[in-house]
């Protein structure tokens, strides 16, 4: 992200403080479709609207601060992945970004499988009715709990992550009588972050099982293969394939291609010891959204397409028949789909600096900024504004100076308390990273499709709160 100063002159400074900005828009009151959900418009009033409904009339009926969900951008999103990779592949939306029994119902509908990686998202899923063959179970410490109701239930795919776990899962499919279907996570040295890649022999994480061992291909004497050689020998399990997930918000399709090609690798390696030719390879999740303007992720087809090529070219090499290929993208699914609306209760000028904008939420509902340096873009969108651009920091009502949920960001300088706010591409990792922090209660989030909202998931209350606290 560049640094630079408005040409007009911001209306705080000439010289622009520290900062990761880029000028601001000619017009404050565009919406950028790259970070906008798919139904969001400015009306001719001036407000924002999204699936037809005023953005003023949402606050009024659920509240601030609340999540607001484009249903029809999730279900075109779910769709696009599902079409992009086509019968032959599975995509599975890794519940981990945001879950919920509506949620689940959508994913069904359009045709889409689950992957879940704890007891609750589980739950969720069974609860909503999605079928159990239709989902995966993750996790690097998947509790006893959590296995047998895996297990009994039915679930397509166990992915095993531990020399533990093989036993564990293999000792309760034993004793309910199941054969159940397991795929090994495996690090293949691969750590991937947006435009960048690296290629390590070793990882130094907590997931999955090291391919590294030895040999050009990485796929050598490593863990990996002691844990085939595991599974293979219990009758309660089937291999059906090799899984890798190599980092999050990832544009370059680089990493996966090494990643590919090592976990190709560990299947001709396989092949050659055992004689089985596995026919699952997952490619796990991770792919790029945009947070700001400036952010150019892929679409499905073309990500469907690298990937697809990658593996066949790489299987092809090898000499084996190409696998079903599954990927599990959460983040390019709901992230784009909902924003957070935000009603601004102080604003602090600082001279020379930059405007503090408090609204009323923040860290408990967006802790990605605070976690990660997450870059997001902010809009006026109870009123457009005509009004010079403003250096802001939109930040919460925690008790914490890092609490900041858009660390920069030009806003109208007319921008006055109960103004509404929106920051979109909050649908991934923000309720579903919501704490209670301070005794905040989680926002709802609230479902927009085709001029009606409806809650799918509640505000918390205080009485909520107290329920818990038992002492
Ligand atoms: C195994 C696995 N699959 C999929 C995902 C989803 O990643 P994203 O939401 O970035 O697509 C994650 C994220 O941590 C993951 O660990």
């Amino acid at each position: 992200m560049s640094r630079s100063a408005h040409p007009a002159g911001p209306r705080h400074a000439d010289v622009l403080p520290e900062g990761h900005y880029t000028a601001p828009p000619a017009d404050l009151n565009s919406l950028d479709p790259r970070v906008w959900a798919q139904t969001v418009e400015r009306t001719p009033e001036g407000a924002v609207a999204v699936g037809g409904l005023d953005v003023r009339r949402l606050a009024e009926e659920f509240g601030t601060p609340a999540y607001v969900m484009d249903e029809t951008d999730f279900r075109a999103r779910c769709r696009a992945w599902r079409d992009a990779f086509g019968p032959d592949a599975d995509v599975y939306y890794a519940g981990k970004a945001f879950l919920s029994r509506a949620v689940v119902r959508w994913l069904h509908e359009e045709g889409l499988n689950l992957d879940v990686c704890s007891g609750g998202e589980l739950a969720t899923a069974l609860d909503a009715g999605m079928p159990a063959e239709r989902i995966a179970l993750h996790g690097n410490n998947k509790s006893d709990e959590e296995i047998e109701r895996a297990v009994e239930a039915g679930v397509g795919r166990i992915v095993l992550d531990s020399f533990q776990e093989i036993a564990r899962v293999a000792h309760t499919a034993a004793r309910l009588g199941r054969r159940q279907p397991v795929q090994i996570r495996v690090t293949v040295g691969v750590e991937a972050h947006t435009h960048e890649f690296i290629a390590t022999a070793h990882e130094d994480q907590k997931f999955g099982l090291a391919l590294a061992g030895g040999g050009s291909s990485g796929a050598g004497e490593g863990p990996a293969a002691e844990a085939v050689r595991r599974v293979l020998m219990l009758d309660s399990l089937e291999l059906t394939g090799i899984h890798s997930h190599i980092g999050s918000q990832i544009f370059d399709m680089a990493g996966f291609e090494v990643s590919a090609r090592r976990v190709v690798g560990l299947l001709t390696r396989v092949r050659d010891e055992h004689g089985v030719e596995l026919p699952e390879i997952d490619l796990g999740g991770g792919l790029g959204i945009a947070y700001t303007p400036e952010d150019d992720p892929r679409e499905p087809h073309e990500i469907a397409k690298a990937l697809g090529d990658i593996v066949t070219r790489e299987c092809e090499a090898a000499g084996l028949a190409v696998p079903r290929l599954s990927v599990e993208p959460g983040r390019a699914i709901a992230g784009p789909t909902a924003f957070t609306l935000y009603e601004v209760g102080t604003l602090k000028e600082l001279e020379g600096l930059r405007t503090y904008v408090s609204v009323d939420g923040g860290m408990s509902d967006n802790i990605r900024t605070a976690l990660y340096d997450a870059e997001y873009s902010v809009a006026l969108v109870s009123r457009a504004s005509a009004a010079e651009p403003m250096l802001s920091r939109v930040v919460g009502k925690h008790c914490e100076s890092g609490d900041i949920v858009v660390r920069d960001a030009f806003l109208p300088a007319d921008l006055a308390p109960g103004d509404l706010l929106a920051v979109p591409a909050t649908g991934a990792y923000c309720r579903s990273m919501a704490s209670n922090y301070n005794h905040a209660l989680r926002p709802p989030v609230v479902a927009v499709r085709d001029g009606q909202a409806r809650t799918i998931v509640r505000r918390e209350t205080e009485e909520d709160l107290l329920r818990l606290d038992v002492g």
